[in-house]
C-alpha cells in the first residue's frame, strides 16, 4: 500500500521545516487505532457522541435524500461505527466502500460488518487517501456515488489540502453524487482544549504513540520517554494544535539525515480546525458543492453536511 521511500522523503521534509512537523497518518497504527476508538469514548470529547446524535435524530431525511441503490464511499472509515447507523437505513445500498490506513482496524471492521449486515456488499481498501488511490469497480452499478467522510477528519487539513480533498470527493461522487461530512464547530474554546486534554490521559498517549510508531516502522530513535503532549487552541486560526514536546536535547536519525531537538522544543503533530458554518460553506463551493442541508446539535457542538454538486 505505501511507497517506504516516498513515506520517507515526506517525513524528512516535515521535520525541515522551522517547526518540526509530523503528518496526523502516524498517529494510525494498531496501538494508535484502539487508542483513537478510547478517545471517541472519553466524557471530555463531544465530538463523536454528537455526530451519532445528529445521526440517529436525522436519519429518515438522510436516507431519502440519498434515495436508493447508492454506493457509500467512506474515506477514513476507522470502526464504521456511525456507518452503522446508514447501513441500518439507507435503502438497497449497492456497495459499501470503506477506505482507510489503518490496515488491521479496517480489516476488523469489515469482518464484524459483513457479520451483521450480511446482505450488504463491502470492499474495503487500504490506502492513504491523501494520495492517488483506486476504488473497486462494484458488481451492481449504483445510481449515485456517496461520499461520507464523517468525524471531521477534514479538520485534520489545512485549508488547502482540505480543499484538495474535496475536489477529490467532488470527482468521486459523480454527476448525481453527494458529500455527507462530518463538521466541527467553532465554540467556547474551553469545551475544545478539554476535549484534547482529557484527565484521563488518554490523547497524550495517542500523541505520543506516533513516536514508537515512526521508530517501529522507520528505525527512527525517538527517545519516547522525554516527550510530553501538549494541546492548544489557536484562535485566530480556530484550531486545536497537537505537540509533542521534549524535555531532552535528542539526535534523531531518519534515513540518512540527522536532526537534533533542542530541550523544550515542539515536534507539530496535529491541527483539528473547528469551522463556523459560513467558513466551511465557502471550502465546499469553492471545490464545486453547495451544502444543501445542514444538521447539528441543540448546542450547535458540531454538524453533518450534506453537500450536492452545483
Ligand atoms: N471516521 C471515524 C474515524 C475517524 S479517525 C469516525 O468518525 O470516528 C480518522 C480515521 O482516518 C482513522 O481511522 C485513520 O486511520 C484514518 N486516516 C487518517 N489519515 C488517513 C489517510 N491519510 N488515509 C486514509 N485513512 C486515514
Ligand atoms: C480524527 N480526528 C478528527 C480527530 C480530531 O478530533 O481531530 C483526531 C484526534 N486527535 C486527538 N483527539 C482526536
Amino acid at each position: 500500500m505505501t511507497t517506504p521511500n516516498i513515506e520517507l522523503a515526506e517525513l524528512i521534509e516535515g521535520l525541515r521545516q522551522p517547526e518540526k512537523t509530523i503528518s496526523p497518518k502516524y498517529f494510525y497504527d494498531e496501538r494508535g487505532s484502539q487508542l483513537f476508538e478510547k478517545i471517541t469514548t472519553l466524557p471530555e470529547y463531544y465530538p463523536t457522541e454528537t455526530e451519532l446524535g445528529i445521526m440517529r435524530d436525522n436519519i429518515d431525511e438522510i436516507a431519502d435524500l440519498v434515495g436508493p441503490q447508492a454506493s457509500l464511499i467512506e474515506f477514513g472509515s476507522g470502526s464504521s461505527l456511525k456507518t452503522r447507523i446508514l447501513l441500518e437505513h439507507l435503502h438497497e445500498l449497492a456497495v459499501y466502500v470503506p477506505v482507510d490506513i489503518s490496515e488491521a482496524l479496517l480489516l476488523e471492521s469489515v469482518h464484524r460488518l459483513r457479520e451483521d449486515f450480511p446482505s450488504v456488499n463491502i470492499i474495503p481498501v487500504v490506502a492513504d487517501f491523501t494520495r492517488q488511490f483506486a476504488l473497486p469497480n462494484p458488481a451492481v452499478m449504483p445510481l449515485r456515488n456517496i461520499v461520507y467522510f464523517p468525524g471531521s477528519t477534514i479538520g485534520n487539513f489545512i485549508h488547502d489540502t482540505a480543499l484538495d480533498l474535496l475536489k477529490v470527493m467532488y470527482e468521486e461522487a459523480g454527476e448525481d453524487g453527494a458529500l455527507l461530512i462530518g463538521v466541527d464547530l467553532q465554540k467556547d474554546p474551553a469545551i475544545i482544549e478539554a476535549a484534547y486534554n482529557d484527565s484521563a490521559g488518554v490523547t497524550a498517549e495517542f500523541n505520543l504513540n506516533m513516536l514508537r510508531h515512526l521508530n517501529r516502522e522507520f528505525g527512527t530513535d525517538f527517545n519516547t520517554d522525554a516527550f510530553s503532549h501538549s494541546a492548544e487552541y489557536n484562535r485566530n486560526k480556530g484550531r486545536i494544535e497537537l505537540r509533542l514536546v521534549s524535555s531532552e536535547e535528542q539526535d534523531i536519525s531518519v534515513g540518512n539525515e540527522d536532526f537534533t531537538i533542542e530541550e523544550d522544543e515542539a515536534i507539530l503533530t496535529e491541527y483539528s480546525h473547528k469551522y463556523t458554518l459560513g467558513g466551511f460553506a465557502e471550502m465546499a463551493e469553492r471545490a464545486g458543492f453547495s451544502v444543501a442541508k445542514v444538521w447539528t446539535d441543540a448546542d450547535a457542538l458540531f454538524s453533518v453536511q450534506y453537500c450536492i454538486r452545483k
